[in-house]
């Protein structure tokens, strides 16, 4: 799924965000290798298999989405034992890579023992990847999310090397602490010192939104592994151009952005197999949802215009008018 010597941009997991449907227009585009999935959360019983496809259903299509993109199942808790009972019932449903999060900053998970709690407990870190990488054959990779420390960025020294002790095969490193939640700004640095010290494959992850960054982040970290959450989806057709700069194969060559919200969000649509069942507010919460954060985030400029749309119908001809004129033909630039 990754490898040291190939370059990779990978989807990051997005709870509520980059579910199914997302992960399969994302795929679409061609510039992704892989995505993972949002967090399943392994507490005090470890789920059966359709409860786990319900969660993942690429799973049953060998683990890619409709559009063909690979897509890592993601774990999240603090009992080694049940994670990994969890990872093998995971791979028994289809999974052919398992990611463990340590990384999650919401109250309630921390308060149970889950995601970013974890970084104040380094040996455990290696506990919980071993168990998961014993339980399960050897050709699946086990990686591990972790950001820099629960309040200190320098803790990522010691839980990057107890997570590849523990037998992680890469690991992906958002760069801020726990504290700081999504508060400015990102450590790219520290990615590159542990990227420099462990010999397993390091994916840089945190605040890329435009190429300026991006460079700067490959400066910064030396990595030929990234993850791209926020920035790929508040600007459509940013991702590609990033595969392009790192010359990932499966992605058409790309050198500017023409946006083109109406035919984005239609995909998504249909990409959404209950879209037709939700009721007008849900389906358009979930079309607003994605413009916010390209409005806050990204170049779109008419949020104001479709934030009273009722339904999604109604949003997407608003765009449409919007977007007969020069809007829709304009490059974009990041
Ligand atoms: C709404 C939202 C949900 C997230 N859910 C997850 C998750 O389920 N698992 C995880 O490891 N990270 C999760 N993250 C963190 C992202 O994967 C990523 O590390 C973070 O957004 C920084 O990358 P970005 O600046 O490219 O967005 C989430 C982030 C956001 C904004």
């Amino acid at each position: 799924m990754l490898d040291s010597t190939s370059p990779a941009l990978i989807l990051a997991p997005m709870e509520g965000v980059t579910d199914a449907p997302m992960r399969a227009l994302q795929g679409a585009t061609g510039a992704f290798t892989f995505a993972v999935s949002e967090f399943f959360r392994i507490s005090h019983s470890v789920p059966g298999k359709s409860v786990l496809l319900r969660h993942v259903p690429e799973l049953t299509n060998g683990a890619r989405t409709s559009t063909g993109l690979p897509v890592q199942v993601q774990l999240l808790g603090g009992h080694a034992g049940r994670l990994a009972e969890a990872a093998v019932v995971a791979y028994e449903a289809g999974a052919t890579a398992i990611d463990m999060n340590f990384g999650c900053p919401a109250n309630t998970v921390n308060r149970h023992d889950g995601g970013a709690s974890l970084l104040k407990h380094p040996a455990r870190i290696r506990e919980i990847v071993r168990a998961i990488r014993d339980a399960l054959p050897s050709h699946v990779p086990v990686s591990a999310k972790l950001r820099l420390g629960w309040d200190c960025v320098d803790s990522i020294h010691e839980n990057a090397a107890m997570a590849a002790e523990g037998g992680a095969s890469w690991l992906t490193i958002h760069a801020r602490t726990r504290t700081q939640g999504y508060a400015p700004p990102v450590y790219w640095p520290l990615i590159g010192q542990v990227r420099e010290r462990l010999e397993i494959p390091i994916v840089a992850n945190g605040d890329i939104w435009n190429m300026e960054g991006f460079q700067r982040c490959r400066e910064e970290t030396g990595c030929r592994h990234f993850m791209l959450g926020r920035g790929a989806l508040a600007t459509p057709g940013f991702a590609n151009l990033v595969a392009t700069e790192l010359g990932i194969a499966a992605c058409q060559p790309q050198t500017e952005m023409i946006a083109d919200w109406p035919t984005q969000l239609r995909r998504l649509t249909e990409l959404t197999p209950e879209f037709r069942e939700l009721s007008p507010t849900q389906s358009v919460m979930r079309l607003k949802q994605w413009l916010r954060l390209a409005a806050t985030h990204g170049t779109f400029a008419h949020f104001d215009a479709i934030k009273r749309s009722r339904s999604a119908d109604e949003l997407l001809a608003t765009l449409r008018n919007f977007t007969r004129g020069p809007f829709n033909k304009r490059p974009m630039t990041v």
